[in-house]
């Protein structure tokens, strides 16, 4: 597989694979390598159904479908359709969604490992995605800053901290009643150590972070906004560019993303899939299932 960076700091693509047919093992421990170096890897030019969009997604870990249940993808509910096409004066898919740096699930106790994009109507103009490494930005923090966030632990919930009016295009994506009524409260470490990495990152800084535990509601705003400016500078930056059947697979531990807002009467059409941590759960009914099947049982 031929690997070009995307950009100085992070970011990997590649035009050398074909996903439709399932890869190897081997060429997808390659695969799952490059998405952990690079936090954002780039296939481009793929022509997917769904069922072989979702099987590749599936290697990455489990997929959780998104708490929107109006645009899952009628052949496998793990699929968000994205899209501000309109037909017969109806949405056909959820748009303008996440236009505001965030994580994806941070407001879930088992927040996203991976969130997978499928390119299928790009629009004449933008539609990029900002990607903001948070590794980089942990890193450049001063000594005194470490120390002071080293045991924070924030509070979360679903929406951006940033813009809670719902007529907005720039709120988190609008929930019915019922579908905020599933929306607990959790908490995740500020300074999160990468679930398969280990490397210190910040975490969530910005979207879906409302407080931190035992700070003052005015103090922990105040500190949460500090980090989030520092963590979004465009130094930390990287700008996607897509093409028709790009999939793209980033890294939900180590960056913050946003949508770019396209014109609303210029058709763009995406297919989603977000793959949560796996769980030792997860991971030991994976490994039993495999062995299963090794054995032909
Ligand atoms: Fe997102």
């Amino acid at each position: 597989m031929e690997l070009s960076p995307l950009c100085d700091g992070f970011g990997l693509e590649t035009s050398s694979i074909d996903i439709s047919r399932p890869p190897s093992e081997a060429a997808f421990a390659e695969l799952e390598d490059a998405f952990f170096v690079g936090q954002v890897l780039v296939l481009r030019g793929q022509r997917l159904t769904a069922s072989q969009f979702a099987g590749f997604a599936r290697r990455f870990g489990p997929p959780e479908p998104h708490v929107i249940d109006q645009f899952h993808h009628p052949e496998d509910p793990n699929i968000l359709i994205l899209s501000n096409v309109r037909k017969d004066g109806q949405p056909t898919g959820l748009a303008d969604a996440g236009s505001y740096f965030h994580t994806d699930y941070s407001y879930l106790a088992v927040p996203a490992r991976a969130t997978t994009l499928y390119s299928i109507v790009m629009p004449k103009l933008g539609g990029d995605t900002l990607f903001a490494n948070q590794y980089a930005a942990y890193d450049d923090l001063s000594a005194a800053m470490k120390q002071r966030i080293e045991s924070l632990v924030a509070i979360h919930h679903y929406g951006n901290r940033n813009d809670q009016d719902e007529a907005s295009r720039t709120v988190a994506s609008v929930l019915t009643e019922e579908q905020k009524a599933k929306m607990p409260l959790i908490t995740h470490r500020i300074v999160r150590p990468h679930p398969v990495t280990g490397r210190k990152a910040l975490y969530a800084v910005s979207g879906s972070s409302f407080g931190i535990v035992g700070m003052a509601d005015d103090e922990a705003r105040a500190l949460l906004d500090e980090l989030a400016a520092h963590a979004t500078q465009p130094k930390y930056r990287l700008r996607l560019k897509y093409g028709i059947g790009d999939v793209v697979v980033w890294d939900n531990a180590s960056l913050l993303h946003s949508a770019t807002l396209t014109d609303p009467d210029d058709p763009r059409t995406l297919w989603r899939i977000t793959i949560k941590e796996p769980t030792r759960e997860a991971q030991a009914a994976e490994v039993l299932a495999t062995t299963y099947a090794q054995l032909g049982a």
